[in-house]
């Protein structure tokens, strides 16, 4: 069984509403990205990486992120799609995996994942077959429309869904297929295999592992890469 890693980076970071792509930004003495990618290349049980980017930067992507820092299994670049989904399902379709192995999809723009995550969800995935990273939410959700408050979901089954999400491979494949046959769009990997009726398995994550999607999470990021040792596991 191999694992392969898969990352998303082919957003707009319309968000971010910086002048190029956030996963290009600087985060301490490198790309948002390139961070991503070395907590994976430098990982044991990693055996093949895909970056997934916009087919217009993929000279840029190679040039600033990949080309500088020496990885050693990055395989290639794969150009993404109008929505995460049609990126992640191109990423999948060009990997070559097996269907037993095991493949971890986890967000460019998460540049922050504990070490010991990865191990982690490997592991759960290889398990039950479909894991995914999580924290529980520490404010009070509201379903809210037009203004005005309908429900109130009982806090203690909340939990925010992150990456990595880990998969056999034949499964997540399939999923993404049939969902692009049936013109489902789910919000994120996880959701394409609870929809086909698989069940899938939460990991307790970790509070550092944030997505950089705003200006003020640059800043959460940096403070974080500067505090290594501050406690962020659950
Ligand atoms: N992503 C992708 N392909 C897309 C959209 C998103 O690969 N068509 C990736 C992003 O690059 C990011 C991850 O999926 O690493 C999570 O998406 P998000 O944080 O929403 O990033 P963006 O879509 O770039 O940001 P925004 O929604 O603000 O435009
Ligand atoms: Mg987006």
């Amino acid at each position: 069984m191999s694992v392969f890693v898969l990352l998303p980076a082919a957003g707009m970071g319309k968000r971010m509403g910086a002048s190029v792509n956030k996963q290009y930004l600087p985060l301490g003495e490198r790309p948002v990205l390139s961070h991503t990618i070395a907590l994976f290349d430098r990982h044991p049980r990693v055996d093949h990486i895909f970056v997934i980017c916009p087919q217009a930067e993929m000279p840029l992507c190679q040039q600033q992120v990949i080309d500088p820092y020496g990885f050693s299994k990055v395989r290639g670049l794969v150009p993404g799609g109008a929505e995460r989904q049609d990126s992640v399902r191109n990423g999948l379709l060009a990997c070559g995996a097996a269907p037993d192995d095991v493949v971890l999809i986890h967000d460019g723009a998460r540049p922050l994942l504990p070490f010991e995550l990865i191990d982690a969800a490997i592991e759960k995935a290889e398990k039950s077959g479909a894991a995914i990273v999580g924290v529980p939410v520490k404010d009070t959700i509201k379903l809210v429309r037009d203004g005005m408050i309908e429900a109130t979901p009982d806090r203690r089954h909340l939990w925010q869904a992150q990456t990595p999400q880990g998969f056999r491979f034949g499964a997540i494949l399939d999923a993404h297929r049939l969902a692009q046959q049936q013109n489902y769009q789910g919000t994120d990997d996880a959701s394409l295999i609870e929809w086909t009726g698989g069940r899938v398995a939460v990991i307790p994550g970790s509070y550092r592992n944030i997505k950089i999607t705003t200006p003020e999470d640059l800043l959460l990021a940096r403070a974080f890469l500067d505090n290594p040792g501050y406690p962020g596991m659950m």
